[in-house]
């Protein structure tokens, strides 16, 4: 059976013409700055973003992992929300290759004021508390829904890390399906970050990878942890071109995947067995279920239907919408949700 897979948007396969842009893909050696497409896309990605450089790797993991990496040192703190995937689900990386403890908050739907960050601010002088050194922001949050942050917020809080020394980063897994929603562009949220993350492998649609983009001296340095941690990749232009196509023939699609999350926000909103269901902005859509049906038994029950989906709590499920779901995937879903009894 051909599921109709909503558990992520990292589930899509490469379209044809992306094979096709993968299999001419002109290659190198990345390790020895030689692969071509990698640098097309490097150079690419940092001129979208108004940032100096840019490097490529394996993984958003790894992208973020890095970012903290060279923005910090061993005892100091990184500010983020407590849903952000920086905390939640990178392995407690932050904290195993930075030495980094967290300090969270408590934010809307993974958002936060410059006066919450100021709030969770150590004094520098007292030398019992670690020193705060980095904000992590996410856009799009994951456990937030898919929500997007207001440029004005994030430049409040870029206005405070530049007045306290603090580095920002932002977690632009999904930057791109932000862009789609408000119409901000990628230079508006370089000129307020010193470091971005953006995958290829999410919305966009592309079978791996990230780019961490940020100052030269930045990248110069990242690119060395990136050695340190295995992720010089080799013959790596295979994977950019498939970056690259995506970023030529998947961004402006983005506004299709929401339309399609609205329609699976709207459904769960009317059955029975729906608490609640968060706003829904981009292509995720996250809703609590009523006592008489847990996660899991919605997971069993969609199954069944051939649909998949994710429990993300014992009462929470998330369905994420993307390139390999249409328009007749999302009558199934909304066909299948009907048929289930609490
Ligand atoms: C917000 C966010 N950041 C980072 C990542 C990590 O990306 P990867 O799975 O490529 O390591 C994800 C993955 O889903 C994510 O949702």
């Amino acid at each position: 059976m051909d599921f109709i897979d909503l558990r992520s948007d990292t589930v899509t396969k490469p379209t044809p013409a992306m094979r096709e842009a993968m299999a001419r893909a002109e290659v190198g050696d990345d390790v020895y700055g030689e692969d071509p497409e990698v640098k097309r896309l490097e150079a690419r990605m940092a001129a979208l973003f108004g940032h100096e450089a840019a490097l490529f790797c394996a993984s958003g993991t790894m992208t973020n992992q890095i970012a903290i990496k060279v923005h910090t040192r061993p005892g100091d703190e990184v500010i983020c929300d407590e849903g952000a995937h920086i905390y939640r689900y990178e392995g407690g990386g932050t904290m195993a290759n930075s030495g980094c403890s967290v300090k969270l908050i408590a934010g809307d739907h993974g958002r936060f004021s410059a006066m919450q960050v100021n709030e969770a601010l150590n004094d520098p002088n007292n030398p019992h508390l670690p020193r705060t050194r980095l904000v992590s922001v996410e856009n799009t949050t994951n456990r937030g829904g898919g929500s997007i942050w207001d440029l004005g917020a994030v430049a409040a809080i870029r206005a405070l890390c530049t007045a306290h020394g603090l580095a920002l980063h932002m977690d632009g897994a999904r930057i791109f399906n932000a862009l789609a929603v408000d119409g901000s562009t990628p230079l508006h949220w370089g000129r307020l970050t010193d470091s971005i993350s953006i995958c290829l492998s999410k919305g966009l649609g592309a079978p791996v990878g990230s780019v961490l983009t940020g100052s030269a001296s930045f990248i110069h340095e990242a690119r060395r942890v990136r050695k340190r941690m295995g992720g010089g990749m080799r013959q790596a232009g295979i994977l950019a071109a498939a970056g690259l196509h995506a970023l030529e023939h998947h961004v402006a699609r983005l506004s299709e995947d929401h339309a399609r999350a609205q329609r699976i926000g709207a459904a769960l909103h009317r059955l029975p067995f729906t608490e609640s269901v968060l706003p829904v902005t981009t292509n995720i859509v996250i809703a609590t279920l009523g006592a008489g049906l847990t996660a899991d038994g919605l997971v069993a029950a969609l199954k069944q239907h051939g649909i998949l989906i994710s429990s993300i709590g014992p009462q929470s499920v998330r369905f994420v919408t993307h390139l390999d779901v249409d328009d007749a995937a999302i009558d199934q879903v909304e066909n299948a949700l009907r048929s289930i009894t609490a």
